[in-house]
């Protein structure tokens, strides 16, 4: 994307500061209260957004050497992500040709070939299956056919997207929008994984409902970000993914500078949401460091787990990982303590019954925008999935 667009947010930005006011919707967004807690509803939503739209999974940082691997399950799916020797990165369903088993174990690592635990199968970087134990015995099978099952990949900007269908319906460029090569002015494939936590929350979209919202900043988190952090919010989509950023007074002193003088780091502030499940919060303070959370759902509508991991633009001396630790803790705490602690008792009372709807004020636009994002791909087949990617905001229907 071209710089123009940052500046263009930043100009938008500006505005809203010299005027005094905020980004505002037309009218407030009714959302029916057991979206939030229906089985069918939630079994709907994974299946129709979790399993096929593109999650960004990883980090080029984390897979940065030939071999390195990650293994996860997302949404149910087992899975592991590799980088070849040829340095593209490949995923594959984690399950063995012989008889399913989960080949390589849950976490980061590193290896030339993965070995069945089970009998010891094995397979190359690539997935194909390149050894059976005792073959002559096992009987005659064509080793082409018996590979991993690989999943759809895209790495750009630093990031991993990976479809949980290997017939993934989804154009990985319509789903994204450019959105993308707005994220490529972090620079992200040279930054450092330092920090890496998990939360178990509520509802996914409760815990998601709350990375789109700087309306509950001062109040929620009074006593620990601080009362001062600005509750308003101007959100810019790209698809269904959004960038979200408060006014900003900072960006005053840009305008004493020609356009081309302005920082890029000043420019590109704020939270980063990358739909259905992402979330890349920016500090201003203490170094150049992000926090994104990767939220997942869990194994039934009232939970969620969510990936906390803090990223680093230079890696970090001893003194600056703990430094940065520190502040892991801070965020966890807040996540946890705040954020989730909330969303879990918001949940009880949703469930118990008795209120019909939530709502999201003409000041919400990004909760509203995502909303009826949900509601449009839900009521979308396969075959027309890409075309409600690509039919604009539904902001605007
Ligand atoms: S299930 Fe993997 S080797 Fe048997
Ligand atoms: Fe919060």
């Amino acid at each position: 994307m071209a710089r123009e667009k940052l500046i263009e947010m930043a100009r938008e930005n500006l505005g809203y500061v010299k005027a005094g006011t905020t980004q505002l919707r037309p009218d407030v967004l009714r959302v029916p209260a057991h979206h939030y807690f229906e089985a069918d509803r939630f079994e709907l939503e994974v299946e129709r957004i979790f399993m096929r739209m593109p999650l960004m999974l990883a980090f080029s940082c984390e897979l940065r050497e030939p071999g390195s691997y990650k293994s996860m399950v997302a949404a149910g799916v087992p899975l592991f992500i590799v980088r070849g020797r040829d340095g593209a990165a490949r995923a594959f369903l984690n399950s063995c040709a012989h008889r399913g088993a989960q080949v390589v174990p849950e976490g980061n690592g590193k290896a030339r070939r993965f070995t069945c635990p089970y009998h010891a199968w094995s397979y190359d970087e690539k997935g194909a299956l390149v050894g059976i134990l005792d073959e002559d015995e096992f009987g005659e099978i064509d080793r082409g056919c018996h590979g991993l099952t690989p999943l759809p990949l895209s790495e750009r900007a630093g990031f991993i997207w990976v479809g949980l269908r290997a017939d993934c319906p989804v154009d990985f460029d319509v789903f994204l929008a450019g959105y993308d090569e707005a994220l490529a002015h972090f620079g992200f494939e040279g930054w450092h994984l330092v920090s890496r936590r998990e939360v178990a929350g509520p509802n996914w979209k409760i815990a998601y409902d709350g990375y789109l919202d700087l309306y509950h900043l001062p109040i929620l988190h009074k006593d620990t970000f601080g009362p001062d952090f600005p509750n308003k919010a101007i959100y810019t989509p790209w698809g269904p993914h959004q960038r979200v950023s408060g006014p900003n007074p900072l960006l005053l002193d840009l305008e004493k500078k020609s356009e081309e003088e302005w920082p890029t780091e000043h420019l590109i502030g704020g939270v980063w949401t990358v739909f259905p499940h992402v979330s890349i919060a920016t500090f201003n303070a203490g170094g150049a460091g992000v926090l994104v959370s990767q939220l997942f759902p869990g194994k039934e509508a009232g939970s969620s787990i969510t990936v906390q991991n803090y990223l680093m633009a230079e890696e970090p001396d001893e003194a600056g990982r703990e430094e940065a630790e520190k502040r892991v803790d801070l965020l966890e705490y807040v996540v946890r303590e705040e954020d989730y602690a909330t969303g879990l008792r918001q949940q009880q009372a949703l469930r118990a019954g008795g209120r019909k709807e939530v709502l999201f004020g003409r000041n919400e636009g990004g909760g509203q925008r995502f909303h009826r994002w949900l509601d449009r791909l839900l009521a979308t087949d396969d075959e027309d999935v890409n075309d409600a990617l690509g039919a604009g905001d539904p902001l605007a229907d």
